[in-house]
């Protein structure tokens, strides 16, 4: 799907989200809090949109995602920056390699999101941030049915007039609707083993930024064979991620 849409990926998020992702992306950036010279992993990278802040600023990025499509579209875009083909339940790196992890509108589309915490914690140096850009829950309930319209009716009816795969905006639209609110994401990053999990809402809860910590102690998390994640990739054509549709969610 993600291979589909590559061509046209970033023209048509900037539509469907009026110009906001800019925005939502500055907001990233800043809590991730990184400096020239310190390694970051951009899992689920795309076309490396979400990489290209910390290149910029002389940050060793290297931006990680299993579509090869749209990993060959951000290479013709910015040479410069490292594309690496590996899936965020199998990552092929070292432990304890980067210094700062963060994801931005991935981890929704894992079919495994739990299994990709845990990979982030343990390629992540003991006392490296993370930090997650995901879709989430809109706080005040109007607002709330509002976007649930957008979503549900607008966002796909843009779509077939700007997109050439109109149906990935009906499962983006699904899939955001499936998705745990900011409670129930920040619980899966303390069972994943990161800690001091906070988050922060942007436009009223639309996208929600979570930001954690690896434990400063002995390296945590289960480690995996580094290079195991790096073989299946080009033949990943699969279906998308399953909807988790039965998640419970915190009372407000
Ligand atoms: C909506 S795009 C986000 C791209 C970029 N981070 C951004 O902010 O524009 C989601 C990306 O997640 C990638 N993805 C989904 N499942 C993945 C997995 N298991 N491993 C690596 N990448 C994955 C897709 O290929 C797609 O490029």
């Amino acid at each position: 799907m993600f291979d589909d849409v590559a061509p046209k990926y970033d023209v048509v998020n900037d539509v469907l989200s009026m110009g906001q992702t800019r925005r939502w992306r500055r907001v990233v950036v800043e809590a991730m809090d990184v400096k020239a010279g310190q390694r970051v992993l951009d899992l689920a990278a795309g076309t490396g949109t979400s990489s290209e802040p910390y290149a910029d600023a002389g940050i060793d990025v290297i931006a990680c995602d299993f579509s090869l499509g749209m990993l060959k579209v951000g290479k013709r875009r910015r040479p410069d920056i490292d594309f690496i083909a590996g899936d965020a339940t199998r990552l092929p790196f070292a432990d304890n390699t980067f210094d700062a992890s963060t994801i931005s509108f991935g981890l929704r589309n894992v079919n495994e999101p739990k299994k990709a915490l845990a990979e982030m914690l343990r390629v992540t140096k003991a006392g490296g941030r993370l930090v997650i850009a995901e879709f989430s829950q809109p706080v005040v309930p109007l607002w709330r049915t509002m976007y649930t319209e957008y979503l549900m009716r607008a966002l796909p009816a843009i779509a077939v007039k700007v997109s050439s795969n109109p149906d990935a905006y009906v499962y983006l639209a699904e899939s955001i609707r499936a998705w745990p609110d900011q409670d129930h994401l920040a619980a899966w990053l303390q069972e994943a083993g990161w800690e001091s999990v906070t988050y922060r809402n942007l436009s009223g809860g639309i996208v929600a930024v979570h930001r954690a910590q690896k434990p400063a102690g002995p390296a945590a998390g289960p480690a995996t064979d580094p290079a195991s994640g790096a073989k299946a990739l080009a033949n990943h054509t699969g279906p998308v991620a399953k909807l988790r549709r039965n998640i419970t969610r915190p009372e407000r």
